[in-house]
């Protein structure tokens, strides 16, 4: 264990902890905008800065180990004018678009600059026209917005292990760039992880702000695997989804069907009456008639081939207690052990 000093509070933390995360672990808050408690620190955004005893210069609190007996400052006049300049120089180059960035109400940029009191950018540059180069169908990147934090690509390195995005191009001129296309698998983890609307999606853009929406937390249907997300809901339909970092064996992470594939719940297109064929052609038909052909045509092929005539197979969308009706419903009404399930296909 590791004892050191921070803001006159004695902390104590194991051996290869950052000052950042000491001192989250002692309650005391400092700013940050690059890190991300999923992903190895990234150091890109200054925001940490901390003061240390007999070191010159600050130091990034979310890259810096903790050392013994080291006495650490967060909150010093200097550090405040330092993240001051740090929000300045990353508003220079950011438009002040928070009214129609669909992040707004929610972004870690506006928050920060909110909390440094920073009413005027300060700094003016000639204004840069980037081009998108990053978008799929599902994401969309506003290159204008990004603070080139590198969150993206971390994440779509470490969480997803894909590497399909990195930086492209070099000093004021760099931007996010799509390094391998094939590797984009559309899931969002980018999206989730950005703190302002550089990355938004393309499905429920300016549908609703924020804090208009309720948020359902439910599990994904998709598979088996559980995941948590939240619908985010605005006059009873679906305008998109959200995940919280501390939540579920996903931790905010989703695959592209959990992310966007919601659309469908409000498709023309979606079945909502059973069908039944006849000559060739589907007729709608109620609840009624269609169970009992169905349960005509199950006791005719029972009778003239046996239950072992039947199976059933059950699907990974649906729950547990689904799934264990499904099998009571082939073993103990159907007769037939014939029950199997997508999962294993
Ligand atoms: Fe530490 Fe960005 S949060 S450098």
């Amino acid at each position: 264990m590791v004892d050191l000093i921070i803001d006159d509070k004695d902390v104590t933390v194991e051996e290869g902890a950052t000052i950042l995360e000491a001192a989250r672990s002692a309650g005391i808050d400092i700013p940050t905008l690059c890190y991300h408690e999923r992903l190895s620190p990234i150091g890109s955004c200054r925001m940490c800065v901390v003061e240390i005893e007999g070191f010159p210069h600050p130091m990034t609190a979310c890259t810096t180990p903790v050392t013994e007996g080291i006495k650490v400052t967060t909150n010093s006049e200097r550090l405040v004018r330092m993240r001051k300049e740090t929000l300045k120089l990353i508003l220079v180059n950011h438009p002040l678009d928070c009214p129609v960035c669909d992040k707004g109400g929610e972004c870690t940029l506006q928050d920060l600059v909110h909390d440094f009191e920073i009413d005027s950018g300060g700094y003016q540059i000639e204004k840069v026209d980037w081009e998108p180069v990053y978008s799929t169908p599902l994401i969309r990147y506003w290159p204008d917005r990004c603070i080139m934090c590198l969150r993206c690509v971390t994440a779509c390195r470490e969480i997803k292990g894909l590497g399909a995005i990195d930086i492209g191009g070099s000093g004021f001129g760099a931007r996010i760039a799509v390094v391998d296309k094939d590797k984009c698998e559309s899931c969002g983890e980018c999206i989730n992880v950005c703190p302002t609307g550089a990355l938004t999606e393309n499905l429920s853009r300016l549908k609703g702000r924020p804090w208009m929406v309720e948020r359902v937390m439910t599990t994904c249907t998709y598979c088996g695997c559980g995941c948590q997300l939240e619908i985010n809901v605005l006059d009873g339909k679906i305008i998109g989804i959200t995940t919280k970092d501390d939540v579920g064996i996903n931790k905010g992470s989703l695959c592209v069907k959990g992310r966007f594939g919601y659309e469908f719940i409000e498709s023309e297109e979606r079945l909502t009456r059973p069908l039944i064929k006849k000559d060739g052609k589907f007729h709608e038909a109620s609840w009624n008639e269609a169970l009992n052909l169905v349960a005509e045509n199950f006791s005719t092929i029972k009778a003239s081939h046996g239950a072992d005539a039947i199976a059933g197979l059950s699907s990974a969308r649906c729950t547990n207690e689904e799934n264990y009706l499904m099998q009571k419903f082939m073993r103990a009404v159907i007769g037939t052990n014939n029950i199997d399930h997508c999962a294993r296909l």
